[in-house]
């Protein structure tokens, strides 16, 4: 069965941090920031993804940086809008003859209006025929989980903006929660750490880099220094280009900021009811998503939720594989496109 015979056919992952977009037959086409930077006026985008994260990045004054997606949700529709008809046009290789049908992941725990949000921003870009995926079906199927199975996988999926979890079991996916918490959490935790334990300001993109440098929630053997730019020394009211920050500290501030979302997936585990407990047993518990490159996670999370787990192969990507397979082989996954938690508006 075909979800659409005709026409060009979209994946599209939009998330808070990374837009992905895969043409049906080609892959995946499109992998870029989640970021537009307007100049006086707001009226045409100067630049979108990575363009615009350069601008960001650089912290240039003269254009405004927006990023559409917060929380996993969208937070600026015509910001969203105008990223989405780029990149769609990106894809296509091509402004669009006919709308293209997409495909789309949705946080599992979106509200009515924030599908709304989310089908109404596509249509303003150029979409045609729109069927919406939860999240935690797509992360689970881009993992490579077993589609004809009794065991059950509670998939947990850190992104920048959001976590969303869901059990998987035999393809389809039960319990379904976006908890409003991810990579952009531990960033700003980083920023408030140091100002309080070392009296300096640094910008979000600095934290970032301060993250992904350190690189692990476990203590290392030899942590060093890495040089952070445009930093404020608070009690000197003093701003210098570049400052050597120890990271042998930044491992402990992460642990103690995931400490939220440990607990929040605690509760989330322990409410399952017996039989998806059951299915769990015989599972494990699997992270996708880019804050899952933290080395370590692995073990926090077994440690704290005493369930086996597993990283996905490729955490930031398993989204839009997971759609992409959606995409292709539709006929091998559902009946009508509805059993596997699809919702065609
Ligand atoms: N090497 C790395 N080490 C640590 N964190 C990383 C690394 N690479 C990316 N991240 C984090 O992963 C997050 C982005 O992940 P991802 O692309 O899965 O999010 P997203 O899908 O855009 O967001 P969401 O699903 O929440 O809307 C960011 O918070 C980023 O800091
Ligand atoms: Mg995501």
């Amino acid at each position: 069965m075909q979800l659409f015979p005709w026409g060009e056919q979209l994946a599209i992952d939009l998330g808070t941090a990374h837009v992905h977009i895969a043409l049906k037959g080609q892959g995946v086409v499109v992998r870029e920031p989640s970021m537009v930077a307007f100049g006086d006026g707001r009226r045409q985008p100067v630049a979108v993804g990575v363009e615009a994260w350069r601008l960001w990045e650089r912290g240039v004054s003269e254009v405004k940086v927006v990023r559409p997606v917060r929380g996993g949700m969208i937070a600026d529709f015509d910001a969203a809008v105008a990223m989405l008809r780029r990149f769609i046009r990106q894809a296509l290789g091509h402004r669009p003859l006919l709308s293209p049908s997409v495909v789309v992941a949705h946080p599992a725990g979106a509200t009515g209006v924030e599908l709304q949000a989310l089908r109404h921003s596509l249509t303003a870009a150029g979409a045609g025929q729109i069927t919406m995926v939860q999240k935690p079906l797509a992360a689970g199927l881009g993992a490579g989980l077993p589609l004809h199975s009794d065991e059950g996988y509670l998939i947990v999926d850190l992104g920048a903006g959001a976590t969303d979890i869901g059990l998987f079991s035999g393809g389809l996916v039960t319990a379904g929660q976006t908890v409003r918490y991810g990579g952009d959490n531990l960033d700003e935790t980083l920023i408030r750490a140091i100002r309080r334990q070392q009296g300096l300001r640094i910008t979000s993109s600095a934290a970032e880099y301060l993250k992904q440098q350190a690189g692990s929630v476990q203590q290392t053997p030899n942590p060093g220094a890495v040089p952070i730019d445009d930093v404020v020394v608070v009690d000197e009211d003093r701003r210098v280009d570049s400052y050597n920050i120890d990271v042998d500290w930044v491992p402990q501030i992460l642990v103690q900021a995931l400490e939220p979302l440990l607990e929040e997936l605690t509760w989330i585990v322990e409410d399952l009811p017996d039989s998806s407990r059951r299915q769990l047993e015989l599972g494990s518990l699997v992270l996708t998503g880019g804050g899952t490159l933290l080395r370590g996670m692995d073990e926090l999370f077994r440690e704290r939720l005493q369930l086996p787990v597993t990283v996905a192969a490729s955490p930031l990507s398993c989204t839009i594989l997971g759609l992409e397979t959606i995409l292709n082989d539709l006929s091998a996954l559902s009946l009508n496109g509805r059993r596997f938690g699809t919702n065609t508006l």
